[in-house]
């Protein structure tokens, strides 16, 4: 079976082909990351519009690369929430045009499940059950997987998210829209120990999280600080730090709980090179295991999207012609 996958939540335009026997055989991605850097955030009128400008020559592009005609495809996959609604509602429209006029069946997709799932796409071996970490720029979740669309909840944030807590202090420290990456670059570069913010959560049972107090943190250290470019390098990594280790706390504590021997790691927040690290030798200690996509695919993507939608029409669930989007949806 043969899925085309469109991402259009938010400032992402992705598009792949997914193969149920040759895995990826294609992915294009168009990131509007100029066009809202002189807002300093995402400005949900223009990504819509974006979307509309990019998606089709995307969906050109990915059949190209696929060496496929539409007529070759066996199924559409669209992202049908959660996201900014008027960027959901042009790759629903134009997910469920192609397939209508394609003939083919189509299936909205979680975004977050796309999340999920994207390290399988990665390594056809890795099957639940497992633990994932959903670290992106929207949720911080962990979620207890028994099998393909069996889902727990164990904890959450209750603020922000790890990924806006990335970006929210990168943006009070005078770093450039989108913050997140950046912050990290420059963490790279920072001494360890120089600063230190607390573990948020961590000294009390449970799996929830909370990162907006540690942006307040940030902020007194910067304004008491010389604000030079190294004390910049200095609080990012100690922030960085922070993050990393609350999250590999809580990681193996939702391993504990479950029993789980395999992490998985999936969202933006899953490209951070030292959050990797870190759960590697987590992993290495409880001899388990722990699988990240490429950065490229923690980050938003149409492959992710094409490889849920492709399990989900292979387990035999698709729409009627009706096209509607979710712009709030819990897992
Ligand atoms: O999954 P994603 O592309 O979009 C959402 O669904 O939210 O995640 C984007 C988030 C942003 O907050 C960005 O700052 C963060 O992921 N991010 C990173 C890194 N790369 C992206 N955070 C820390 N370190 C990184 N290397
Ligand atoms: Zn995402």
């Amino acid at each position: 079976m043969r899925v085309l996958g469109i991402e259009t939540s938010c400032d992402e335009t992705g598009v792949a082909v997914y193969d149920t026997d040759r895995g990826l055989l294609a992915h294009a991605l168009y990131t509007q990351v100029a066009l809202h850097a002189e807002y300093g955030g995402v400005v949900p009128e223009l990504a819509s519009r974006d979307h509309v400008r990019k998606l089709l020559p995307l969906v050109r592009e990915a059949l190209a690369g696929a060496g496929l005609a539409p007529a070759d495809l066996d199924g559409v996959a669209y992202t049908a929430g959660p996201g900014l609604v008027g960027a959901l509602m042009v790759g629903a429209a134009a997910g469920r045009a192609l397939a209508w006029a394609l003939d083919l069946p189509a299936v909205g997709v979680h975004h977050m499940e796309g999340h999920l799932l994207a390290p399988l796409l990665e390594d056809p071996t890795l099957k639940p059950p497992f633990v994932a970490l959903l670290v992106s720029g929207g949720h911080t979740q962990l979620v207890e997987v028994a099998g393909i669309g069996e889902y727990r909840l164990l904890g959450e944030t209750l603020d922000d998210a790890a990924g806006e807590a990335f970006d929210k202090t990168a943006k009070l420290m005078g770093l450039a829209y989108p913050g997140g990456p950046e912050l990290a670059r420059l963490a790279e570069t920072g001494r360890p120990g120089a600063f230190t913010f607390s573990r948020p959560m961590t000294d009390r049972p449970g799996l929830d999280f909370s990162f907006s107090g540690l942006k307040t943190q940030v902020l007194l250290a910067w304004q008491a600080s010389d604000q030079t470019p190294e004390t910049r390098a200095d609080i990012a990594r100690g922030f960085e730090d922070a993050v990393v280790e609350t999250l590999a706390i809580k990681c193996q504590r939702a391993l504990e709980q479950t029993g789980a021997r395999t992490l998985v790691v999936a969202g933006g927040v899953g490209a951070n090179v030292r959050l990797r690290a870190r759960l590697q030798a987590l992993a290495e200690k409880r001899r388990g295991r722990v699988c990240f996509p490429r950065p490229a695919f923690c980050t938003d993507n149409g492959a992710m999207i094409a490889f849920a939608g492709a399990l989900r029409l292979q387990a035999g669930q698709h729409e009627t012609p009706a096209v509607t989007v979710t712009p709030r949806w819990d897992m």
